[in-house]
């Protein structure tokens, strides 16, 4: 009998299961640690690595000019502290989640903020993170989707971003300095996605990176989101991927991995039968074979979840509104999925 309060305890920890391989990790909310006992305790058990879904993006924590509010995050920190599970940071600049008056002179957001302005405060916030988490948090999410989807270059305002507009093409170089200025020993990672999956973002993204290790730039790695389906990319090419970045003298991390069971947003809602959550099982054994592979030649440090139960997964509602998914590897009860007992070698 399975207790809807309980999650199953003769389970192997994946934590312990890949030790010797990577970290595992999983996105949370400090709503999970306090409402969400199942989930909490799935987290405790299988789960060395967290990091949070939203609360330490910075339109949760820098509120205004003058006000860096900690108070969320520090729940998250906490919990990563008294269960010495690593806490990932994630991010310092995006062009989505951060807080609309950063961009601009007035407070009525009219009037784009000067490249002085903009720098002085993402420079002053970083400054203000790294202060509050130094020694607790090795790996900070610096930059999160800067290379466009449509050109494969640094997005611009026609991709959403007012980053390379207000403060010029080498911010992403500026913002990395100043992480590592404020805090030397930090992993610092350049994050984004479809680098798997798309060869000419891919292309685009290491042309990027190349130049800025050129340049003596202080990235450490970068993270690879990884949504991916059930059907794409090949393993291959996440395995060559991984590779090419390694190569380049990066360490690469998985950073919010789920696998959708749709490809593509035409799909009409599809039955959640034994058949389709084996192939989604055979699926999640053979990128964990490749994350394997790739971690004993030392090219991977880390595979992140996005998520731990499927009915809380963001795919729940994305790219199709009410359409479900079952992207990850627990259910509601939180009862371990096929997918679960593949990767552990089970069943
Ligand atoms: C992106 C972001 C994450 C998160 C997910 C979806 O990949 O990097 O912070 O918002 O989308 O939830």
């Amino acid at each position: 009998m399975f207790f809807k309060s309980k999650i199953e305890k003769n389970l192997i920890s994946l934590s312990e299961y890949f030790k010797d391989d990577f970290k595992i990790g999983t996105a949370i909310s400090p709503w999970t640690l306090k409402y969400n006992k199942i989930e909490k305790a799935l987290v405790e058990k299988h789960f060395n690595e967290i990091v949070a879904d939203n609360c330490t993006k910075p339109m949760y924590i820098y509120k205004d000019e003058n006000t860096i509010d900690f108070s969320t995050a520090d729940k998250l920190i906490k919990f990563a502290q008294e269960k010495n599970k690593k806490l990932r940071w994630h991010t310092f600049v995006w062009h989505n989640q951060m807080p609309k008056w950063i961009y601009y002179k007035d407070a009525e957001c009219k009037e784009l903020a000067t490249k002085e302005m903009l720098e002085q405060r993402i420079k002053k916030y970083i400054q203000a993170v790294m202060e509050h988490t130094k020694g607790i948090v090795p790996s900070y999410d610096v930059v999160n989707e800067v290379i466009s989807d449509k050109t494969f270059t640094l997005r611009t305002e026609e991709d959403h971003s007012l980053w390379q507009k207000i403060m010029g093409p080498d911010y992403v170089e500026k913002v990395f300095t100043w992480a590592h200025e404020a805090n030397p020993e930090a992993e610092l990672v350049i994050n984004d996605y479809n680098i798997e999956t798309i060869p000419g973002k891919r292309e685009g993204m290491y042309n990027f990176v190349k130049d800025l290790l050129s340049k003596n730039i202080p990235v450490s790695a970068i993270g690879l989101q990884m949504h991916i389906s059930v059907e794409n990319p090949p393993v291959s090419r996440i395995e060559e991927t991984i590779q090419m970045f390694a190569e380049l003298g990066l360490k690469v991390l998985v950073t919010e991995m789920d696998v959708s069971v749709y490809e593509d947003e035409k799909e009409e809602r599809k039955e959640y039968t034994p058949e389709l959550l084996e192939k989604q099982a055979q699926r999640y054994k053979e990128l964990f074979e490749c994350f394997k592979r790739c971690a004993k030649k030392g090219w991977l440090t880390d595979v992140v979840l996005w998520g731990t139960q499927d009915h809380l997964s963001w795919k729940n509602n994305f790219p199709v509104k009410e359409r479900t998914d079952i992207p990850l590897l627990f259910d509601k009860d939180g009862k371990a999925k096929p997918a679960f007992h593949k990767i552990v070698g089970l069943k």
